[in-house]
């Protein structure tokens, strides 16, 4: 095999340099040499294009979407998997990006397909015992275990897959670079590798990211403009709650979401969130309400609890779960000004229930009369549903 050359590439400037430096000599940032394999910059002239009236434009791609089986897959994607589309899989490690990724080949090899699951993180037996718990395992599903970028490729030259998977783009390395795995120039190196595979057959290719809360590990973030796709699987590790979020999407809209729930035979999809959340609610008990709110293009109930009780601290608390703190802190001062509630002298906890967070300022009311319902021990009405923003006036 012919040696690459490395380069270290200064993500701000673009310079270069034959050896890493800490500060860029070029534009004087500090930290922002990462290493590259040198590519050579003259060959092949790229195929012509030519200019192209936009109304004899046939259908690209997408007209020819693989479903994955999995309905609420599919919605987030847009209708389902793009040939040669290239689909990051974000979330933090043990939420269940695995699972969800096992499941949608094992869905496609029982619709007939051959596919790939290349695991950096599990051996063959463990990824086995995995798989027994969602259920048959279908003679199309192939897997391969291991931590190589070439061992990878050559691996999909084998079995030739209809769709690819690949868990993680953090353990996946070349010995073409010197940095360890993970680090930002193998993540980069991995997915643009991995891009050109899945262009170049026209097969569609998931890369499993993990992201940690601070987003601060190299990892999927620095991805997020290389791929056509990037979905986020998000939830409360110590709820059975999932959400399968899109962030971008060339081949569809970015505002949907899917909704699975955890269980011991693997996710299983939630067609209707509503019930979902309001299953276990309590009943005629102050401080409890239900509020709409919006996923996606869906409409979804929810239930928001409140407890308000005195207390002894200076500094009462203010605590909220599923809602943005600052968000709170303006809704108890407007109902101190503008209702003449006393709160001062009380600890204040919101609980968005089931585990789902609130981004929309529609809650607002919601949270006001569950906040004043706990305080007068007044429980409300079961059946009422209230949304709205409250402002500061
Ligand atoms: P996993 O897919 O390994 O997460 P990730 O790949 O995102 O790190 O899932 C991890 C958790 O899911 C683990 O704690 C076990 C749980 N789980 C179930 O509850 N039921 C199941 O059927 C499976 C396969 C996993
Ligand atoms: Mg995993």
């Amino acid at each position: 095999m012919v040696k690459q050359k490395r380069i270290y590439v200064c993500q701000q400037c673009g310079a270069s340099s034959a050896k890493w430096l800490g500060q860029c000599p070029s534009c004087m940032e500090w930290h922002t040499l990462v290493e590259e394999v040198e590519r050579p910059r003259k060959g092949a002239a790229p195929k012509a294009s030519r200019p192209v009236a936009l109304a004899e434009v046939g259908q690209g791609p997408e007209a020819e979407r693989i479903g994955s089986g999995m309905e609420e897959v599919d919605r987030v994607l847009g209708g389902g998997l793009v040939p040669g589309g290239l689909v990051l899989l974000g979330g933090e490690p043990g939420i269940g990006k695995s699972t969800l990724t096992l499941q949608v080949l094992t869905s496609l090899a029982a619709q007939g397909r051959r596919v790939l699951y290349v695991s950096g993180e599990e051996s063959a037996v463990q990824i086995k015992m995995r798989a027994k718990r969602l259920g048959k395992i279908p003679r199309g599903l192939i897997i391969h275990c291991d931590t190589l970028l070439e061992g990878v490729e050559s691996a999909v030259e084998q079995v030739d897959p209809h769709v690819l998977v690949v868990d993680s783009v953090q353990t996946v390395y070349t010995p073409a670079l010197d940095s360890s795995p993970g680090s930002v120039g193998q993540v980069r190196e991995v997915a643009a590798r991995m891009m050109g595979v899945a262009k170049g057959r026209g097969m569609p290719t998931i890369l499993v990211g993990h992201v940690t809360k601070e987003g601060a590990i190299a990892g999927p973030r620095l991805l997020e403009h290389l791929v056509d796709t990037v979905l986020y699987f998000e939830g409360d590790r110590s709820h059975t709650f999932r959400i399968l979020r899109t962030v971008k999407n060339r081949f569809g809209p970015t505002h949907e979401i899917g909704v699975f729930e955890m269980g011991e035979g693997g996710l299983v999809q939630v067609s209707n969130p509503s019930e979902f959340f309001m299953g276990h609610r309590p009943r005629g008990v102050p401080g409890s309400l239900v509020t709409p709110v919006m996923e996606g293009t869906r409409p979804i109930l929810v239930e928001i609890q409140a407890l308000v009780s005195p207390t002894r601290l200076t500094m009462p608390r203010r605590t909220s779960i599923g809602m943005e703190s600052g968000r709170l802190a303006l809704l108890i001062a407007v109902c101190e000004r503008h209702l003449g509630l006393t709160l001062y002298d009380r600890d204040i906890f919101i609980n968005v229930a089931g585990g789902i967070r609130v981004q929309e300022t529609a809650i607002d009311l919601a949270v006001v009369m569950a906040m004043t319902s706990s305080l007068t021990e007044k429980a409300l009405d079961p059946a009422m549903v209230v949304f709205g923003e409250v402002g500061l006036t």
